[in-house]
């Protein structure tokens, strides 16, 4: 029988904190699967990463004084103690701000680009004139147009629960400097999700048998088949300067959203593992395009159910326009909750993997339950 050949990720965390306690549940539930599928005679690679860029690491590390590389090494240089406490056995652990994940982000973009996938279209957006920066939703407050209660968030209110977009917040600020944003318009680039082509190959790639959770599926279908007045949109892959991440060829001040490297990160990590020698030692002596182009090669990621659109939609139609592997499963676990709601450290229901550890407990009483 020949045995199987695994290319297995967890999802990427942001390099701006501490692992969490979901964090270390989805990469013990991945390494106890991993460690059975070794014990089966399976090839395992089995991958991670930190998530450097995007705006909140830039952003953490102005306010620390420190430079974005900076921080992301200091947050890098904490990883082992609990990737060895809790003993999760990955092949490799890497960084999306890497030369390997500046190239085949590069090299997925212009494919996607020759595919006639991306275009460009102006797009107005507040714009925080003190910091001379554009705003995500989460950096603007306000009162809810709907209930108006006051400091309520751009996207969507908490207390009443309505969703709206940032214009229809009354008296709008900037949480980064308190000033009122102005209506600001810019170039932004974008995927074509919605082309026939990307539909057609999604519809299939969803429908074909044990590739994910039956809810899952349902899920991503509504998205893609769209419900209501809410059709499937194109996705806004650039961001504008200053911002942390790969700069985007032939465009001055324009950078990839984190959205668009982050995954891509999966492949630059694996082929550090393979050019630094370490698959080799692990049995694989096949280069990294070679090992990555192989059909019998599965390729399988772990992740949480706040990020399926993004490992559902986006990532499997940008690498199949890329012209290359696309994912052949993809797994998905649920939120560890408290009473209902939520595990949160700002809620003061959080658990500290690093204190577990230092309490000296058992990481294996963590692993069983
Ligand atoms: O949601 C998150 O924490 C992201 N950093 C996950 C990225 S997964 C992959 F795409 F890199
Ligand atoms: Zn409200």
């Amino acid at each position: 029988m020949t045995s199987r050949t695994l290319f297995v990720t967890t999802a990427l965390p942001y390099a701006n904190g501490p692992f969490h306690i979901g964090h270390i549940m989805e990469y013990i539930q991945a390494d106890i699967w991993v460690r059975f599928q070794r014990l089966t005679g399976a090839q395992i690679h089995f991958i991670g990463a930190d998530d450097a860029h995007g705006a909140p690491i830039m952003l953490k590390a102005e306010k620390e004084g420190i430079t974005p590389k900076q921080l992301i090494d200091r947050i890098a240089a904490e990883r082992p103690k609990y990737l060895k406490g809790f003993h999760l056995s990955y092949d490799n652990w890497h960084t999306t701000d890497s030369p390997e994940n500046v190239e085949l982000s590069l090299d997925v973009y212009r494919k996607l680009k020759e595919a006639g996938l991306i275009y460009v279209k102006p797009v107005e957006q507040f714009f925080d004139p003190v910091k001379k920066m554009f705003l995500a939703d989460r950096y603007i407050k306000g009162e809810c147009p709907n209930c108006h209660s006051k400091d309520q968030y751009g996207d969507a209110c908490e207390v009443c629960a309505k969703v709206y977009s940032p214009t229809d917040l009354i008296d709008p600020y900037s949480t980064l400097t308190g000033a009122k944003p102005v209506l600001k318009t810019s170039d932004h680039y974008f995927f074509k999700l919605s082309d026939p082509k990307c539909v057609a190959f999604l519809e299939k790639w969803l429908q074909d048998e044990g590739r994910l959770q039956p809810t899952v599926v349902n899920k991503a279908r509504e998205w893609l088949r769209g419900t209501g007045d809410q059709k499937l949109g194109d996705w806004d892959i650039s961001r504008d300067a200053p911002y942390f991440g790969i700069p985007i060829p032939d465009a001055p001040g324009k950078f990839f959203y984190v959205w668009l490297d982050a995954p891509i990160g999966y492949l630059a990590s694996l082929k550090n593992y393979f050019e630094s020698g370490k698959a080799r030692a692990n049995g694989e002596t096949r280069p990294y395009e070679q090992f990555i182009a192989a059909p019998e090669v599965e390729q399988i990621h772990f992740i949480g159910k706040d990020i399926i659109y993004f490992h559902t939609l986006f990532w499997p139609a940008m690498l199949k326009f890329a012209g290359r592997k696309i994912p052949d499963n993809v797994y998905v676990h649920g939120f560890i909750q408290l009473g209902g709601s939520k595990m949160s450290k700002s809620r003061g229901t959080g658990l500290s993997p690093v204190r577990y550890l230092d309490l000296g407990m058992n990481p294996e009483w963590l692993r069983y339950y």
